[in-house]
């Protein structure tokens, strides 16, 4: 019923010749694979470009992150409506944005309603630290970072949009989470109070990602939970095998 969807976060990765190049590289590849949405998301710079290259195909493009105003002195941000020419997604709340950037569970909301606004589909990022998971205080963290990313939307909007579930502790370091641990946390903790607040059908509608060293050899464990519909992949969407990890996922 749900399309699964793996989005490439590049992060702070290729510059903008780079990035067209890369996509030059493998667009015809990752246009044959089916049952599966594709996305990659680019730095800002490289967004124009990336868009231009993939024109004719089926990939679909994401920026990284956004503000949520229209307009305004906000020094070094974009606004939605200058990504809307290039972009179909945005990720909203990643990890690192959250440690490095300062962002907050209301500043999420609010890019979150921003961008459905504009008509980006968010990616919403979720996800513990180390010590919470330790502490056990994983469902109720992730559970109260859902909540907060989407008080105050619709029903409607709510099932368009996805969610990245993202153990922070997963991230870059090699150590993913197993597919039954992420399948239970995305259950309990991301759809489980998605039902509460809108209602079991809309839960249903919900794509839930799981992110944390996705890798070619390890996504189809992910994708046989049947919570889990897709993967948020970093490091492993820099290289040309990301095409291996996308067909592995369409299965
Ligand atoms: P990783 O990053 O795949 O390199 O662990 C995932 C992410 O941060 O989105």
């Amino acid at each position: 019923m749900r399309t699964p969807i793996i989005a490439g976060n590049w992060k702070m990765n290729k510059t903008a010749a780079e990035a067209v190049d890369f996509v030059r590289e493998i667009r015809n590849k990752l246009g044959q694979i089916k049952g599966v949405d594709k996305v990659v998301c680019p730095p800002f710079i490289a967004l124009p470009g990336v868009y231009d290259a993939l024109q004719a195909t089926d990939i679909g493009v994401g920026a990284q992150n956004m503000h949520f105003a229209e307009s305004g002195a906000y020094t070094g941000e974009c606004a939605p409506n200058m990504l809307t020419p290039y972009c179909q997604y945005v990720i909203i709340g990643h990890s690192e944005r959250r440690e490095y950037f300062n962002e907050t569970d209301e500043g999420v909301n609010q890019k979150a309603k921003a961008a459905l606004a504009h008509g980006l589909t968010p990616i919403i990022c979720v996800g513990e630290t180390l010590a919470q998971n330790e502490a056990g205080e994983t469902q109720a963290f992730v559970s109260g970072q859902v909540r907060a990313a989407l008080d105050g939307l619709t029903a409607e909007q709510v099932a368009s949009l996805i969610i990245a579930y993202e153990p922070i502790w997963a991230i870059g370091t090699g150590k993913s989470a197993s597919a039954a641990q992420a399948g239970s946390i995305i259950g309990l903790s991301v759809r489980g109070p998605i039902a509460d607040m809108f209602g079991e059908e809309t839960a249903q509608k919900v794509r839930i990602q799981y992110g944390g060293s996705v890798k070619e050899h390890n996504i189809a464990e992910y994708m046989a939970q049947p919570d889990i519909d897709g993967a948020l992949v970093g490091g492993a969407s820099l290289k040309a095998s990301f095409v291996e990890l996308v067909k592995n996922a369409a299965g």
